[in-house]
């Protein structure tokens, strides 16, 4: 029998194929190697790649190998070799739809690459081109480069469907285990303000699988709430999730015109959402919690968790508890994190 050894997710059976489908959408299994199976738990192997997610536990073991081995896009492409070291080893999946990052020397290939990445991934219909989002609203440019025209994709996630336009709207499918986790950490009584919903995948994550009595979502994308708006109706949440086009900065309105005073607050706003803390401590329960984004280099998060804390004590509330945890990398030493901030007030 010939092993090699590799590193691999170590994941509880239970969530073994959820996770096995996340890592085949994020190019990230390595299809040469089998899984391995104790009692309790599944090992399967992955990418290097997998190190720029950091919700993981990672081990090094030694894996059997498949008898055929799976070609990947890279073997069906004649670049010239300087270039091939080049080509993307991860990239995400959203949906049927492959969104790429491309270095400026691979553009003129292109149509090649679409084209290899759609022979060696069955379930895809598009791949796109992307720019890196921008703007208030998160859009980002996409240019189809293979297979069907179009930039509206359904995404299923925990057994839940998201309508997503990559074009128009934000999403993130490497979000997934974090909406899951937080949706976890919310009790059934529980009212939940979304305060940048995007197509909703926190908000309905919560209604689903923590049921609490209320979630409300804001975005100001006109075309993000149109996707939540029917989100909600298809995964059958509207009991307890609207979604409303509106201005963040309007949250002390918006709540006041529904009678409710959110117990968990999510901030998923990177780069912004520190702005926004000060309206969030306002209308926050006592003892209630917020769930706060952003993207900051390593050594400047404890100097934000201190900021945090300072502008806290201006609206007499106390930071009882501050959970930092390090969801991916977008560039050496920066981080996308998420801050569980339990709050005090006077
Ligand atoms: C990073 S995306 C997050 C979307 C969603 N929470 C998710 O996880 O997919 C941020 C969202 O905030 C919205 N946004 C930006 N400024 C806003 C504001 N002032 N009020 C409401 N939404 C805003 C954008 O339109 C975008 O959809």
């Amino acid at each position: 029998m010939e092993t090699e050894e590799s590193l691999a997710v170590k994941i509880k059976k239970t969530e073994g194929e959820q996770t096995r489908v996340f890592l085949r959408n994020h190019n990230l299994l390595k299809s040469n190697l089998k899984i391995k199976r104790s009692t309790d738990y599944l090992f399967i192997p992955v990418k290097e790649s997998i190190k720029d997610f950091d919700n993981f536990n990672l081990v090094t073991d030694s894996f059997e190998k498949t008898k055929q081995s799976i070609s990947t896009y890279q073997h069906l492409l004649n670049l010239p070799i300087e270039l091939q070291s080049q080509l993307p080893t991860s990239f995400d999946i959203i949906g049927d739809i492959i969104l790429l990052k491309l270095p400026k020397e691979l553009q003129s290939y292109s149509k090649e690459i679409g084209r290899a990445l759609l022979k060696t991934h069955a379930h895809v219909n598009t791949v796109c081109t992307i720019d890196p989002v921008s703007g208030e609203l998160r859009r980002r440019n996409v240019h189809v480069i293979a297979g069907k025209q179009k930039t509206v994709t359904n995404h299923k996630e925990y057994g839940l469907w998201f309508k997503v336009d990559v074009e128009k709207t934000y999403f993130s499918s490497r979000l997934a285990t974090e909406r899951k986790r937080i949706s976890n950490l919310i009790e059934k009584n529980a009212f939940v303000y979304d305060m940048f919903c995007g197509v909703a995948p926190f908000s309905i994550m919560i209604a689903k699988y923590a049921q609490p009595k209320q979630v409300i979502a804001v975005d100001k994308n006109h075309d993000a709430i149109k996707l939540a708006q029917h989100n909600i109706q298809k995964n059958n949440v509207s009991n307890n999730t609207i979604a409303i086009h509106e201005d963040a900065l309007n949250t002390k309105q918006i709540l006041s015109y529904h009678k409710i005073i959110p117990t968990h607050i999510i901030m998923n706003l990177p780069f912004s959402a520190f702005e926004f803390f000060p309206l969030a401590l306002q209308v926050i329960k006592n003892n209630g919690m917020i769930h706060y984004y952003d993207m900051i280099d390593e050594n400047s998060i404890e100097k934000r968790i201190d900021q945090l804390k300072s502008t806290a004590q201006k609206y007499d509330s106390t930071l009882l508890e501050t959970t930092m945890h390090k969801i991916k990398t977008y560039a050496p030493h920066e981080f996308y994190i998420g801050i569980d901030i339990t709050v005090s007030k006077k």
